[in-house]
């Protein structure tokens, strides 16, 4: 069979995930039941889709965080076509804790983690205790996360950590092993073996206990604000000063920037915008649209597919707030970006 064009390609596989409720169902996703397996750096995502294609039977989804490593995996999936993998672009932190609901997954694999060998950086390293209590909270019962690295250093970080969490216990009688049966090494673990350096692998399983509630976030509707009035529409681009705003939303800080504002042809303006809430960032665009009979609309612009938090309706309000500001014959007629 021709292989698919790339475009096709990120139709079949990728998720849509800001789109969605979160979690989402992914066996609606996947359009049928079946175990959840789910890998975290697919790097390559050569051993991602060999599992895949191994286990037929089973719904694989592939978390990370490179644009260039998500490319290479539809390349891949071009080629051999199963039709049970998805892939999440995104930090595996925030998916994790959104997208993927408690006790969910029958595997986690994470093959070859970044080891940040610099004590400065431990850090930014992906096996903290927070991220193995959410992984441990979203395995079923019976569950296994497997954690394989050639880091001899971060290999006993992650055994402190492991043995910290109460509901996960090791499958063998240490807390890892030299040897697993059966695996097609990924990219770092054929280098890692091939230069003889040890691997360790740990697969621990995650035992009856410690469970999280299930909450679903529906997507909200779209904000926006229809102004009426007397509208300049040069005044916006000529008076417009980047800014941004930090503020405390339910427990989470939440980072707004307006960084610049862009006008088209007809004088219609898009208001570049940045919002942060947690771990979560999203980069848009927030059209300013003058309507017949002395309308203003603003709205969401479909550039950067933004999801429609708390965030996002206070840039879209913002925006309206400034274009009050500067126009002071117009008035808000309708407004759906919340408080
Ligand atoms: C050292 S590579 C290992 C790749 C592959 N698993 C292998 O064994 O060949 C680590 C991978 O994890 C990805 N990664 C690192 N931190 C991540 C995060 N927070 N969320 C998702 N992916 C992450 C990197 O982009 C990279 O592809």
């Amino acid at each position: 069979m021709a292989a698919r064009p790339l475009s096709e390609a990120i139709l079949n596989y990728m998720v849509s995930w800001t789109k969605m409720d979160w979690p989402p169902d992914w066996e609606k996703v996947f359009g049928r039941p079946g175990p959840l397996v789910v890998e975290i750096g697919f790097g390559t995502g050569e051993f991602l889709v060999d599992r895949a294609l191994v286990h037929p039977e089973m719904n694989f989804v592939g978390i990370e965080r490179s644009w260039v490593s998500v490319q290479r995996l539809f390349k891949r999936l071009e080629r051999s076509q199963p039709e049970n993998v998805r892939v999440v672009h995104g930090g595996a932190d925030f998916v994790l804790e959104h997208l993927i609901s408690a006790e969910s997954v029958s595997h986690f694999y994470i093959n070859f983690p970044d080891p940040w060998p610099k004590e400065r950086h431990h850090g930014r390293r992906l096996i903290q205790p927070a991220f193995v209590q959410a992984l441990s909270e979203r395995l079923a019962p019976g569950g296994t996360v497997t954690v394989a690295t050639d880091h001899q250093g971060y290999a006993s970080w992650i055994s402190e950590i492991l043995e910290a969490q109460p509901f996960l216990r090791s499958g063998f009688q240490s807390p890892s092993v030299l040897r697993l049966r059966g695996r097609k090494p990924t990219k770092y673990e054929r280098k890692a073996l091939d230069a003889g350096v040890p691997v360790r692998y740990f697969v621990w399983r995650r035992e009856a206990g410690g469970v999280l509630a299930k909450t679903v976030e529906k997507v909200g509707p779209m904000p926006n604000m229809l102004l009426k009035g007397k509208y300049d529409r040069a005044r916006l681009p000529a008076d417009f000063e980047a800014c941004s705003w930090r503020t405390d939303h339910r427990g989470v800080t939440v980072v707004i920037k307006l960084p610049a504002v862009y006008t088209d042809r007809n004088g219609d303006c898009l208001v570049e915008a940045m919002v942060r809430e947690g771990s979560f960032s999203q980069h848009f665009g927030v059209l300013v649209l003058a309507r017949p009979g002395d309308r203003v609309l603003i709205k969401l612009s479909p550039i950067g597919q933004p999801r429609p938090t708390w965030g996002v309706k206070q840039a879209v309000g913002r925006v309206g707030e400034m274009v009050l500001a500067l126009c002071s014959g117009l008035s808000v007629v309708e407004s759906a970006v919340g408080r």
